[in-house]
């Protein structure tokens, strides 16, 4: 396994590995690494030839900036683990190598943005595009791995490709959980044991809500929701909200066609966390 730092590194190497006629998977990241990331590296080693996993903590998605300061960064453990997993290529560069001056591109995703992770969270939609597009340019990936715990971020991400007319396919895989069902996320190390353990009540209230559908209409399935949770009191939902999954249309009557799916945003304590069930 190799880890680079520059830019020309990688691209030199992935041009190697193009003569060679080798497909490239890629699996981006931000580190601190657990589960959920180890399988999608998995399931790029599966469908391609060479795996390269970047870890770099972009600071120009967090719209928060004491949410970037406490992002947990764990790189030599990532890299061990990546080693272990027999990964070919780690990609762990600077702030200044990714960003030598700063980007100044605006993406228009439309309505994907204005909903859910969008309207909460101003820019940070903007700043994904603009480091997955600068990473798709140096890394030039047959196909690309994403978990579904960030459902809409693979909706986002799509229509960049269609936008930018990469020719990349992009992989949703799905999301991995601990024992307790919590979606696995580098954002749990940063919770304490007693909100770790109530988190967990998250998705035990999706699967339960999974089986009121159609039963109970879709409004009231959202209050149902919302207060379950905020009975909690660990937790506070941010939004509950139920969308088709191809659109992230908000669905309002459950004879509407398509697949559909519920996506939650809940604080434990300091710590946000998402979720989501696909019905
Ligand atoms: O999902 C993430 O970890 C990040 O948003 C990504 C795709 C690595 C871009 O920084």
């Amino acid at each position: 396994m190799q880890v680079l730092n520059t830019k020309n590194e990688v691209i030199n190497l992935i041009d190697k590995f193009k003569k060679e006629q080798k497909t490239i998977g890629f699996v981006p990241t931000m580190g601190a690494l657990h589960e959920g990331h180890l399988s999608l590296v998995e399931e790029a080693k599966k469908n391609c030839d060479v795996t390269v996993v970047s870890i770099f903590v972009n600071p120009t998605q967090f719209n928060d900036p004491e949410d970037l300061k406490r992002y947990p960064r764990t790189l030599e453990n990532d890299v061990e683990l990546l080693h272990s997993l027999d990964c070919d290529i780690v990609f762990a560069p600077s702030v200044q190598e990714i960003y030598p001056e700063p980007d100044t591109r605006k993406f228009n995703f439309g309505y994907l943005e204005s909903v859910m992770e969008g309207a909460k969270r101003p820019g940070h939609f903007n700043g994904v595009g603009q480091v997955v597009s600068r990473l798709f340019d140096i890394v030039r990936p047959d196909k690309a791995f994403f978990g579904m715990k960030d459902f809409q971020q693979i909706a986002i991400i799509k229509e960049m490709v269609r936008q930018l007319h990469y020719d990349i396919e992009i992989v949703p895989c799905p999301i991995v959980r601990e024992e307790s069902g919590l979606a696995r996320s580098s954002r749990n190390t940063l919770l304490d044991e007693e909100h770790r353990k109530n988190a967990a009540h998250i998705y035990a209230t999706l699967k339960k809500a999974h089986y009121l559908v159609p039963e109970t209409g879709v409004e009231q399935l959202k209050q149902w929701i919302t207060d379950e949770i905020n009975d909690n009191p660990f937790l506070e939902v941010e939004y509950v909200e139920i969308v088709d999954s191809e659109t992230l249309k908000v669905v309002k009557d459950w004879n509407e066609p398509g697949k559909k799916v519920i996506c939650v945003a809940v604080y434990a304590g300091k710590i946000r966390l998402i979720d989501n069930i696909v019905l």
